[in-house]
């Protein structure tokens, strides 16, 4: 109900627009929100169900227009389950997106890096994930047009990811590559919980993405996920970790993720 509301509004705002990709944008990464040409901006408070973001240094709009000459859909403020948002109301945009047609959705996040090789601030292709969140948004009835048990075995596609290596690479850009854990939060996370989940196999930690990749795939979109590593994560880093940090890091490497953006947009 919600999702078609939803979708119906979007949906006449875009008119004739017929976006190729859903962007969206992690905190300290709003300014190619700002970039797009032709650009046209939806408040969230004129989408029936879409709530209002909280968290500094996420908006609170989608964003249409061209990126690269590609008619593009922005998300600009995602919602969090540190919110105390429900898994579904995170998942909700990409069902969204998945009703108007969207194929591809591209999702970037700012994440702590677990690799003590990683400088941050720095770009991590999200080559899979590890739920901590322990939530999921397709419990329930299943929605129209999902899977019951969606298959997970390659959730960010290989495909965009080998596009995103290529462009990483004819643009100098460096890329890191590794496993994303989604963790609740607010709280950072403790050093103990760091060192587990580096032996658990994560490269990167952050609280969102992953609520919104298990819809994507249950409704069989392609999903890119980048991560920003704004910080080492507790016990790495030599300073304590601060949503100040994460912000300015995210704004440092933006122009570095707005060329992978638009190199990967113009490959699709
Ligand atoms: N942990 C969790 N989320 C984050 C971090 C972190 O270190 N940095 C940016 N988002």
């Amino acid at each position: 109900m919600t999702i078609g509301a939803a979708a119906k509004a979007v949906g006449q705002w875009l008119a004739d627009l017929k976006p190729r990709a859903a962007v969206v944008l992690g905190s300290g990464l709003a300014a190619l929100a700002e970039k797009v040409d032709q650009r046209r901006a939806l408040p969230y408070r004129d989408i029936p169900g879409f709530p209002i973001p909280t968290v500094a240094g996420h908006g609170g709009e989608l964003v249409a227009g061209h990126l690269e000459g590609v008619p593009v859909l922005l998300q600009s403020g995602r919602f969090h389950l540190y919110e105390g948002h429900a898994p579904d109301i995170a998942a909700l945009p990409i069902r969204v997106f998945a009703d108007l047609g969207i194929e591809t959705i591209v999702l970037t996040n700012a994440a702590g890096g677990l690799k003590p090789t990683m400088r941050p601030p720095a770009l991590m292709l999200i080559a899979d994930h590890l739920n901590f969140m322990f939530r999921n948004p397709l419990l329930g009835p299943v929605a129209p047009g999902e899977q019951r048990f969606p298959d997970m075995s390659a959730s960010y596609d290989p495909g965009l990811r080998q596009l995103a290596r290529d462009v990483a690479l004819a643009g100098g850009i460096p890329l890191d590559e590794g496993a994303y854990a989604g963790l609740l939060g607010p709280s950072y996370e403790t050093p103990a919980e760091i060192r587990m989940l580096q032996r658990l196999g994560a490269d990167a930690v952050g609280m969102s993405t992953v609520p919104e990749t298990i819809a994507a795939r249950a409704r069989g979109l392609r999903v890119l996920g980048i991560s920003t590593i704004t910080n080492l994560a507790a016990g790495i880093s030599p300073t304590p970790l601060s949503h100040h940090e994460v912000v300015a890091a995210g704004k440092a490497v933006g122009e570095r993720l707005e060329r992978l953006v638009r190199g990967v947009l113009r490959g699709l």
